[in-house]
């Protein structure tokens, strides 16, 4: 029973955010992969599995435990999509670059939402707030984009065929939010997930996401046993 819940949480932590890639891959080839077989054997235990795209622990709770990853923005998923993107000989795109792992905060911020603090943190930033959020986006999509090999970066700007994929990887931001070239601080993209927002608060502490930051604090105050 624990066990069923426990998965049926994880499901919707996973749907809810737009990760499809609950399936573990085999066989896969590692990309900058680092050697660090603690920490993959925590975050096996967390997911059930060791994403294929893995570049290492982000962040940490105070006890150690990995809350997020970093993944390298190519060949992630399953491998249903892998074979898929085998076409475009460069692996499918995974642009979520800090993928929240931990279960039991991720419970908890699954509550939250429940709740409704996503259209609250939403209705409730100031524009200096907005301002910063609008900057954690842009950080993201770059650090993304960095973070890819020459090779894989070369090949996304001169192949055509691979455009949409360049601009998935280049211009979007937390949570797959794809950037206007015209921000407009009224209309700051919709927050789809505390999850990968809380991610990039833990991994980038001083970015300092406005949304990861009132997420920490309510954490704080509505689950005072959970160890961040
Ligand atoms: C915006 O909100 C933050 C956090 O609540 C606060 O620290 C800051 O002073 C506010 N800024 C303005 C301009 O009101």
């Amino acid at each position: 029973m624990k066990l069923l819940q426990y998965y049926f949480i994880l499901f919707q932590i996973t749907t809810a955010c737009g990760f499809l890639c609950l399936q573990a891959t085999r066989n896969a080839e590692y990309i900058v992969p680092r050697n660090d077989d603690h920490d993959r054997e925590l975050v096996r235990q967390q997911l059930g599995y060791v994403p294929t795209n893995w570049v290492c622990v982000s962040a940490r709770t105070q006890a150690g435990d990995p809350i997020a990853i970093q993944t390298y923005p190519l060949q992630g998923g399953s491998m249903r999509r892998q074979a898929k993107a085998k076409m475009s000989d460069i692996g499918t795109p995974f642009p979520t670059l800090f993928w929240f792992t931990n279960p039991l905060i991720g419970t908890a911020i699954a509550e939250l939402e429940r709740q409704g603090y996503i259209q609250r943190i939403q209705e409730s930033l100031n524009k200096s707030e907005k301002e910063e959020l609008l900057a954690c986006h842009e950080k993201y999509a770059s650090m993304r984009w960095e973070s890819l090999s020459s090779d894989h970066r070369q090949k996304l700007i001169e192949d055509p065929s691979l455009q949409r994929l360049r601009t998935m990887l280049q211009c979007s931001g937390v949570a797959g939010t794809m950037l206007s070239g015209s921000a407009n601080m009224d209309s700051i993209p919709s927050i789809k997930c505390l999850h990968a927002h809380y991610a990039q608060f833990r991994s980038c502490r001083e970015l300092g996401n406005p949304v990861g930051r009132r997420v920490h604090h309510w954490l704080q105050e509505d689950f005072p046993d959970l160890v961040l």
